[in-house]
């Protein structure tokens, strides 16, 4: 197998004023990818939790910057069509993970495109306020993009958006029947066990979700090997 997989990344910065994110509130942003894709943080989960504990794990992605690009736009509203990717277009996405900011409305957060889509659309469109220290509180410590990353490398919720039967393809992550939010109490129980709120694909505030499982981890590399989904990207 492989070690761990860096992924380089161009943040798209859209807005009336696209000065108004700082280079310092994109190292943040990056830190905080950087940090909740290799620490597993065990010592953040109840202790009666062991499953969960066992769970956790360091999913050995990284993130390099390898640019940031802004541009100033006065719409406030692109919506989740993909219509600020028209607008600036991503940059090799085969071999980068592009990241748009802007103001989506609507009250999302983020969205992402699974792998395997059409190339002109890949990446991440991320709420300006999500950015840590942005305004989208209780949504602003910068897991938004934890989160739509993880469905970038191919996550599913960890309710697989469905009822208790339905599958997120991850063995490891308990079945659950919808999302979590706020700072749930363990243990939270829908599906006849205990539900993985901490985890980063379900909706729990950004201070209360802190874990992928190996199999998430598994899940995310699998598309990185040769004939996956992402694989242009190891080259
Ligand atoms: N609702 C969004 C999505 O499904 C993102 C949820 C992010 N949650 C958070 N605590 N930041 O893609
Ligand atoms: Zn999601
Ligand atoms: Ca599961």
């Amino acid at each position: 197998g492989f070690g761990v997989i860096d992924i380089p990344v161009y943040f798209h910065i859209v807005l009336p004023n696209a000065n108004d994110v700082s280079s310092g509130q994109i190292n943040s942003q990056m830190n905080v990818i950087n940090s909740d894709f290799s620490n597993p943080n065990t010592n953040q989960l109840p202790s009666g939790a062991t499953d969960f504990i066992n769970d956790a794990t360091d999913a050995e992605i990284s993130f390099s910057l390898a640019g940031t690009f802004r541009y100033n736009d006065s719409r406030s509203s692109w919506g989740t069509n993909n219509a600020v990717k028209s607008a600036y277009p991503p940059i090799t996405p085969d071999t980068h993970l592009n990241i748009w900011v802007c103001e989506i409305g609507g009250g999302i957060l983020g969205y992402a495109q699974f792998p395997g889509g059409n190339s002109s659309t890949d990446g991440v469109v991320l709420l300006t306020g999500t950015l840590p220290g942005g305004n989208a509180s209780p949504y602003n410590a910068g897991r938004t993009l934890t989160h739509e990353i993880g469905h970038y490398l191919n996550l599913r919720h960890i309710w697989g958006d469905g009822r208790c039967r339905q599958d997120d393809f991850v063995a490891d992550t308990p079945a659950s029947d919808g999302p979590n939010y706020g700072c749930p109490s363990y243990p939270t129980v829908n599906c006849k066990s205990a539900d993985m709120t901490m985890n980063y694909m379900d909706y729990v505030d950004d201070a209360c979700m802190y874990m992928f499982t190996d199999g998430q981890r598994n899940r995310m590399r699998a598309i990185f090997a040769p004939g996956g989904a992402r694989d242009s990207m190891l080259n």
